[in-house]
């Protein structure tokens, strides 16, 4: 499996957490069978704690939108190294770009561009080793962090969490914010709905994690 962010593991009880939560999630849907879900709970134990939860939860919705809770697609048989995919997530208007970068890294953005809204391209003639270019105004987003490194576009790219599973079918499976990442968007959406996951997390407000500030509120 790989996701387009890999943050740190918080912990054994945040893995089993998110093994729980994915457990049940994968059971309702009805994607996987028993042999693919326990490598995905096999990849999630071992550094994907967070995505795990937020996938698990439901509570990645579209591009960071708060309503709505979009359901993991399988977006491509396989992707290679060099590959990129145009597709639609979560919704059919939403635009969204899927790259396989050389080194095997999986990456997934929303390919509106932040600044007017035009379609964001993969061109992996450019720079090193590729980069996610707007041809409206040489907006341009690293293909890693999808953050801005030239032109004019106010915003990162907002994310869209990738997993590929162990037939090497890529799936879509959850958003974030332009800007956030997939710990601080699972915090801010989970503190009223699991509790028990956000204190896990470390979340600020929790016990785990400390007072929340006034800028954590907003
Ligand atoms: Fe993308 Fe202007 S719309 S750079």
């Amino acid at each position: 499996m790989s996701v387009i962010e890999q943050p740190p593991a918080d912990g054994q009880g945040a893995a089993d957490a998110a093994q729980e939560a994915l457990r049940d999630r994968i059971a309702a849907d009805s994607l996987t069978t028993r042999r693919d879900y326990l490598r995905i709970v096999a990849t999630v134990s071992g550094g994907l704690a967070i995505g795990g939860i937020g996938v698990a939860s439901g509570i990645l919705h579209r591009h960071g939108d708060t309503d709505g809770t979009p359901e993991p697609r399988r977006i491509a048989d396989q992707l290679l190294p060099g590959e990129s995919l145009a597709f639609r997530y979560p919704e059919q208007e939403d635009r969204a770009v899927a790259v396989r970068l050389e080194d095997g890294t999986l990456v997934g953005y929303s390919a509106v561009c932040t600044h007017l809204a035009c379609a964001v391209l993969w061109r992996q003639d450019r720079g090193t080793g590729g980069e996610l270019y707007c041809p409206c105004h040489e907006g341009v987003f690293d293909a890693r962090t999808g953050e801005v490194t030239a032109g004019p576009p106010p915003r990162a790219l907002p994310k869209v969490l990738l997993v590929e599973e162990a037939d090497g079918s890529v799936w879509a499976v959850g958003t974030t914010r332009s800007g956030e990442s997939v710990q601080e968007s699972l915090c801010r959406q989970l503190g009223a709905e699991r509790p028990d996951l956000a204190e896990r997390l470390n979340c600020p407000g929790t016990s785990a994690g400390g007072a929340v500030t006034r800028s954590e509120r907003t």
